[in-house]
């Protein structure tokens, strides 16, 4: 077999490139087309062979590959907490594989280390940091889970050496805070059961006084407090819990402060929004992802702290790694702040993107998002079919469909019919979550292709669906 035709393959792909960016916009395509995973298996030749395939046979694949997946720059991809793709983030990707070095050492990626410290330097001194580490990390449940541990070996350094019982640890969270905790207390050894929960507000805010009850009463028990972790922009109702009371008891208790604002963070860019965050400033790391409400795309993540030495105390193994990390340029080693060995260079998606936009424009993004958020959110409460299921403070708005005289249990299904008939129609993409016991929609505005046509033609399909289901 002859080596591939790199030509044709290439500009095959660029091709393609062009087309399937182009289809931005396009609302006469689905979303998502169903298909089982049997119809996928019958229809595309997954299996690698002995083999090789040319360059037509291989974008052949491309073709079908990009055709059974599902179009997240579609206007009515309103399903996760991000979506959407511009042509820099496209650009800064292409360009990260294009160069494909691992940021570990100076060395490996020199223009690379100084991208990723610009980005770290520039979001934590968005928090109100002067001095930042930071890192980025392979999503926001990894950031989180890497505050955990720095917050750990602050509390308990020797914990590096010696190791540590994790049982004799508690962390407290909100009851609506994200998943990814209860892992990273899972894989720190601390368990669900050190995970405590506090109660949130009508809102979904964290309620500080609960916050403090538990810490005191965890403080008689065997167990250590060890961190609270707030939540800027909760993954179902983005609320944000109130930093500056919950930072304040962080201090007076001694207890490490982290911000999950891998939702919300991008609020800092306006004026008009940043309130929300206000006291992350006191706090002691933060999770922020450029990937969900700034369109860049996955993974783009970062964990950022203002302690000095915080990373590299918890990640450096300088002698260990003597194959890695080696003079000159020791100092810019960026492996020695990242719980990772390779790692991708996720920070030039974002510096690419920000060169595109400036600050001016993800300020503009940003209150565009919360603009057509509120809209959406106007038209549930005229609606007089449709019920909003928490107030709205950020890009993710809570409803479900209320027709009368049902009980809770019949409201559930038939909210639960409405979404599966959606899905298999493939003409919109939301997700679906309970608050409470009640099983609701949750569309989020974090897509720069979604306009107010998308929202009035969701909300068209919810009333078409429900008259059929
Ligand atoms: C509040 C919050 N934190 C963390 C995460 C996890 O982020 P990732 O999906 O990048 O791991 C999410 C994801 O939705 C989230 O909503």
């Amino acid at each position: 077999m002859e080596p591939i035709d790199q030509a044709t393959l290439l500009e095959g792909v660029f091709e393609r490139i062009r087309t399937h960016f182009a289809c931005n916009g396009y609302r006469e395509e689905k979303v998502r087309e169903w298909l089982t995973p049997e119809q996928i298996s019958e229809s595309l030749d997954i299996a690698v062979k002995d083999d090789a395939i040319d360059a037509d046979e291989l974008l052949k694949l491309v073709d079908q590959y990009i055709s059974m997946s599902v179009n997240t720059q579609h206007p009515n991809f309103l399903q996760p907490l991000w979506g959407g793709l511009s042509a820099a983030g496209l650009v800064g990707e292409i360009v990260t594989v294009l160069t494909n070095t691992s940021v570990y050492t100076w060395e490996l990626a020199p223009v690379a280390t100084l991208v990723e410290q610009e980005m770290v330097a520039t979001l934590g001194a968005m928090a109100g940091w002067e001095s930042v580490e930071g890192t980025f990390t392979t999503g926001g449940s990894n950031a989180n889970m890497l505050a955990m541990i720095l917050a750990r070996d602050q509390a308990f350094p020797n914990a590096i050496t010696s190791g540590i019982n994790g049982s004799e640890l508690a962390v407290f969270v909100s009851e609506d805070s994200h998943y990814s905790l209860l892992m990273s207390a899972h894989v720190l050894g601390i368990g669900s059961e050190g995970v405590i929960k506090i109660e949130t507000d009508i809102d979904g805010r964290m309620k500080p006084s609960a916050l403090q009850q538990a810490i005191t009463e965890c403080r008689k028990t065997s167990r250590t407090p060890v961190c609270v972790i707030a939540t800027s922009g909760t993954t179902v109702r983005g609320a944000f819990d109130p930093l500056e009371e919950i930072s304040s008891i962080c201090k007076s208790e001694n207890i490490w402060l982290h911000v999950d604002a891998a939702l919300g963070g991008a609020c800092l860019f306006s004026s008009k929004h940043s309130h929300l965050m206000k006291g992350v400033e006191r706090a002691d790391s933060l999770t922020w992802d450029p990937h969900k409400v700034m369109g860049v795309p996955i993974t783009c993540s970062t964990l950022l702290t203002p302690h000095a030495g915080a990373l590299m105390n918890t990640c450096s193994y300088v002698e260990s790694a003597h194959y890695l990390f080696h003079e000159p340029g020791i100092e810019y080693d960026l492996g020695r702040t990242s719980l990772q060995c390779g790692r991708r260079v996720d920070a030039l998606k974002l510096w690419i993107s920000w060169k595109a936009e400036g600050n001016t424009g993800w300020k503009k993004q940003i209150e565009h998002y919360l603009e057509l958020a509120e809209y959406l959110e106007d038209e549930v409460n005229k609606d007089s079919m449709l019920e909003l299921m928490s107030s709205r403070t950020f890009t993710n708005v809570c409803l479900r469909y209320r027709p009368q005289n049902l009980d809770v249990t019949e409201l559930n299904n038939l909210n639960e019919a409405i979404r599966q008939k959606m899905i298999f129609d493939g003409n919109f993409m939301t997700s679906l979550t309970q608050i409470k016991g009640q099983t609701i929609l949750r569309p989020v505005i974090c897509n720069s292709a979604v306009d107010k046509k998308s929202i009035d033609d969701f909300l068209s399909e919810i009333h078409r669906i429900a008259k059929d289901v």
